[in-house]
């Protein structure tokens, strides 16, 4: 007895955390896909489906997406420089790309992109980000305020690890909400106190509803710091209006709130009518300064039309925090060192893409719209097709790269679920993925009002897999009510 090295760490011993903790875009239906995809290996005609189609997760390259010339150029001059030396590099690299490549290097020191960096990334890099931030919004930035991060995800970690010192302390969040909030939450010991998206008006956000989960959290004896706005929204794919941003910053500057403004779809806009703003240039343009509100703006070169969410790179800037309190968020960066310097390099290239007259910026600029182009008519034909089915509504995707249809289930399915011991809403996803291969996150993964049902579908799928994907959806959705129809 008590031999068993694994018998002392179970689950019951574990940080109870870490056990909250959930992120359902990687959850139970993307293990099962993967299951079904190898048994689709080995034994092809075994299922009703000849390929799994992943409109689980916004990972826009493992869908076939390619990467953008320029920043991969840069990128492998950067990552070989003795590329610069050989004649044939001017053949087969744009002029630009080398430029750029010598520059960067010359901000490294030692030109050594496999060392570690300054804890906040690379001081070159960031001048260049806060250059980029400054001509977006036409205020000013500071490479100071900078931090590169391994994509958006550590830097919203770091701010709730900074933030979160007991469950008393909370954070509001939309729901539905991207997951990467209520994991780090969960995990950093805070409460998620949540604010509801108004799917009636296209996912409206409205003041009065924060006023009052607000409220009702402090008679709870929360202390709430922080906002969390997601802009463009994930699931829910709404842009805010340039009005409704400058409620929420004077939500937060009169409740005393860190707004934490997660930007990193911020070049993902479909829509004519719409414009990204970022919180910043909202807060600046209203005469705040750094001393009205404490602000945190992310972004992320794993989105937008470059989509190299495997590179792992993205930058917060922080704003409006005392210089002790930044000196902690600075101490709590470097315990990681530095985020990787691919990374860093690309998060300096999205901020700062080729100029009219570089050599690239023709060849760039047609990938670019290629892309969102794209994207656009992938999300309509989608959004389309969905509100063609019977019992579902879809808002528009606006922006960012999904659709979070409404499904109006029929009791006998809910029950069915119930003896499947699963959500309603993850079993239909469930059997979606076992009918067809396609593969999407249940809408409880992301939280939605009690008694509805959701799920969010990627845009992501190359355009010519769109009308097969389209056709087995609707042929299942036919098939699934014909079955439980009350
Ligand atoms: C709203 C939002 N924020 C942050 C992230 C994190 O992305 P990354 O860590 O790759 O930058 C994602 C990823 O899907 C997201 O959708």
């Amino acid at each position: 007895m008590g031999s068993d090295a694994t018998a002392s760490v179970t689950v019951e011993s574990i940080n109870p955390k870490v056990l909250k903790c959930e992120y359902a875009v990687r959850g139970e239906i993307v293990t099962h896909a993967q299951r079904l995809q190898q048994q689709l290996q080995t034994n092809p005609s075994s299922l009703p489906f000849d390929e799994i189609i992943y409109c689980n997760i916004g990972n826009p390259q493992s869908l076939g997406q390619q990467p953008i010339t320029f920043f991969r150029e840069v990128l492998a001059l950067c990552d070989h420089p003795a590329l610069l030396e050989k004649p044939e590099t001017s053949v087969l690299f744009s002029s630009d790309s080398i430029a750029r490549a010598q520059q960067i290097l010359s901000s490294i020191p030692g030109k050594a992109t496999g060392a570690y960096s300054h804890s906040q990334g690379i001081k070159g890099l960031r001048d260049a980000i806060a250059a980029g931030i400054a001509a977006r919004d036409g205020f000013p930035a500071n490479a100071d305020d900078i931090f590169l991060t391994d994509g958006a995800s550590p830097g919203v970690h770091n701010m709730m690890q900074l933030l979160l010192r007991s469950e008393s302390d909370g954070i509001l969040c939309p729901i539905p909400q991207y997951p990467l909030y209520s994991a780090s939450i969960a995990l950093h010991g805070g409460t998620l106190v949540p604010y509801y998206l108004d799917e009636a008006t296209g996912w409206g956000l409205e003041i009065s509803e924060l006023k009052k989960q607000l409220e009702d959290a402090r008679s709870k004896g929360i202390t709430v710091r922080s906002l969390v706005v997601i802009n463009p929204g994930n699931p829910t794919g709404q842009v805010l209006a340039e009005e409704n941003q400058k409620q929420i910053v004077e939500f937060c500057k009169n409740e005393g709130l860190v707004l934490l403004a997660d930007e990193v779809y911020q070049e993902n806009i479909y829509v004519d009518d719409k414009k990204f703003n970022s919180f910043k240039k909202i807060a600046r343009s209203m005469g705040y300064g750094e001393e009205d509100l404490p602000l945190v703006s992310y972004q992320s070169i794993s989105k937008g039309y470059y989509g190299e969410c495997g590179k792992r790179g993205g930058y917060m800037e922080v704003t409006g925090f005392s210089s002790s309190v930044r000196e902690q968020i600075y101490k709590v960066a470097s315990v990681n060192l530095c985020s990787n310097i691919s990374g860093q390099i690309l998060a300096s290239l999205v901020m700062n893409p080729p100029k009219p007259g570089d050599a690239s910026y023709e060849s760039y600029v047609a990938e670019r719209d290629g892309i969102l182009k794209s994207l656009a008519r992938r999300a309509k034909a989608l959004e389309d097709a969905l509100n063609s089915l019977e019992g579902v509504t879809c808002n528009k995707a606006e922006g960012a790269m999904y659709l979070f249809p409404q499904v109006r289930l029929p009791e006998k399915a809910i029950e069915a679920a119930k003896e499947a011991k699963k959500a309603p809403d993850a079993f239909y996803a469930l059997s979606l993925l076992e009918s067809t291969g396609v593969v999407v996150v249940p809408g409880s993964g992301f939280g939605q009002v009690p008694g509805t049902y959701h799920f969010r579908c990627t845009i992501l799928p190359q355009e010519d897999k769109i009308p097969a994907i389209i056709s087995r959806l609707t042929a299942f959705h036919e098939k699934f009510l014909n079955k439980y129809r009350d």
